[in-house]
């Protein structure tokens, strides 16, 4: 059932969000200074195409002390359709079935800071050539950290994010901008770009092909595409979760559902195909694994496992309600009841589940047939 916020709720919605707005924006940047310098003392190697390694040894449950990188930013306009107590964007409402609230953009941030961890501060791995980049593209931008961060660190180009929903801050650098933009439609950029970035946008995508095709067409001769997706049902490697496990479970219901509006979640599986039918050279990938839990050796690996656990465990009824309940058919009491045994399982430290992360590279030749036409 439809459950459409009252104007009034939208209104303070968006008074406690323009009153918020300046101040946490202001946190969130002392925040991220704060990361960066705790990620430098941590360890100097990021944690892509490395495997994990159980810690037997501190087989404990999640300690608490985390809490704070838990954080939250006020949306800079706040629209769209509320359902089930969450707000969903309004663009297109048929495409997407996470929320845009200011939950969602808490997890977001939060997932900004793991990927930030994964990278030991960097961005990406393209092999780009920082003097020469002009124009960059963040298809998916979210809150619009990855966009913000780049354009922060490469002032000389422009970076433009896009996304279905505006849910991005207005303290922005001078050489960032944001547009409302669905990468299911035909692309209509007035520039072409020298490196076109993607991060977690799979479950909003239908049709890969096509959005590849078209990420080919909007880069200039020599310029690079990158994609750092991940990819459901989730994992486990040492037989301490099977499918039946109700967070395996949950996974693969996840799975079904997006399967049944038209998204494959397991798409990076023909991602290096696809490039490299589209014309792609210098194609390349790595992978990395995000712990749930604090389970695996090392300091970075169970800060990365605690972030994701607690990132998941908050954010699970809204991240699965639409997919469980509206396309899978689930009632409420079997929702409230599954939900209540996938956070058990988050907070088991007895399974070892990761999120896979797959990450592609690939380069536009220098010459190609698009661009001699
Ligand atoms: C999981 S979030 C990741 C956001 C951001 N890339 C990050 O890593 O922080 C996925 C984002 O992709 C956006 N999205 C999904 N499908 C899209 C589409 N077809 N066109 C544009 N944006 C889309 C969603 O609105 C959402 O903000």
């Amino acid at each position: 059932m439809t459950d459409h916020a009252t104007p009034d709720a939208q209104a303070i919605s968006q008074t406690i969000a323009a009153a918020q707005s300046a101040a946490v924006e202001d946190r969130l940047d002392a925040e991220r200074n704060q990361l960066t310098a705790e990620h430098s003392l941590i360890d100097p190697s990021h944690l892509v195409g490395t495997e994990l390694e159980v810690d037997y040894e501190t087989d404990s449950a999640l300690d608490d002390d985390d809490s704070s990188v838990s954080t939250s930013i006020a949306a800079s306009v706040v629209a769209g359709n509320w359902e089930m107590g969450r707000r969903y964007h309004g663009f297109e409402s048929a495409n997407y079935f996470l929320p845009n609230d200011e939950e969602e953009i808490n997890r977001l941030e939060l997932q900004h800071r793991i990927w930030y961890i994964v990278f030991n501060g960097g961005l990406y791995l393209s092999p780009l050539e920082k003097d020469k980049l002009k124009n960059v593209l963040d298809i998916g931008c979210g809150t619009g950290a990855w966009a913000i961060d780049f354009a922060d660190t490469h002032p000389n180009c422009e970076v433009l994010g896009t996304d279905l929903s505006p849910i991005q801050p207005s303290k922005v650098p001078p050489n960032c901008s944001f547009m409302v933009d669905d990468a299911g439609k035909d692309w209509a950029f007035d520039r072409k770009f020298d490196y076109i970035h993607t991060r977690s946008i799979t479950s909003g995508i239908r049709d890969w092909d096509r959005f590849i095709e078209q990420a080919f067409e909007n880069l200039t001769p020599g310029g690079w595409l990158e994609l750092q997706e991940l990819h459901f049902p989730i994992e486990c490697d040492d037989g301490t979760a099977t499918k039946d496990t109700p967070l395996m479970k949950w996974s693969y219901e996840i799975y079904d559902a997006a399967k049944k509006v038209g998204i494959d979640t397991l798409a990076s599986f023909k991602h290096i195909e696809r490039l490299r039918k589209t014309g792609f050279v210098k194609t390349e990938e790595s992978y990395s694994k995000w712990p749930i839990g604090p389970w695996p050796k090392g300091r970075k690996e169970k800060k990365m496992g605690t972030m994701i656990a607690k990132d998941l465990a908050d954010n699970l009824r809204g991240v699965s309600q639409k997919m469980l309940m509206q396309i899978l058919g689930k009632s409420q009491e079997e929702f409230d009841t599954f939900i209540t045994q996938v956070r058990n399982d988050i907070f088991n430290p007895k399974i070892h589940i990761y999120i896979p992360i797959d990450i592609f590279w690939a380069q536009k030749p220098l010459e190609s047939a698009t661009d001699i036409e």
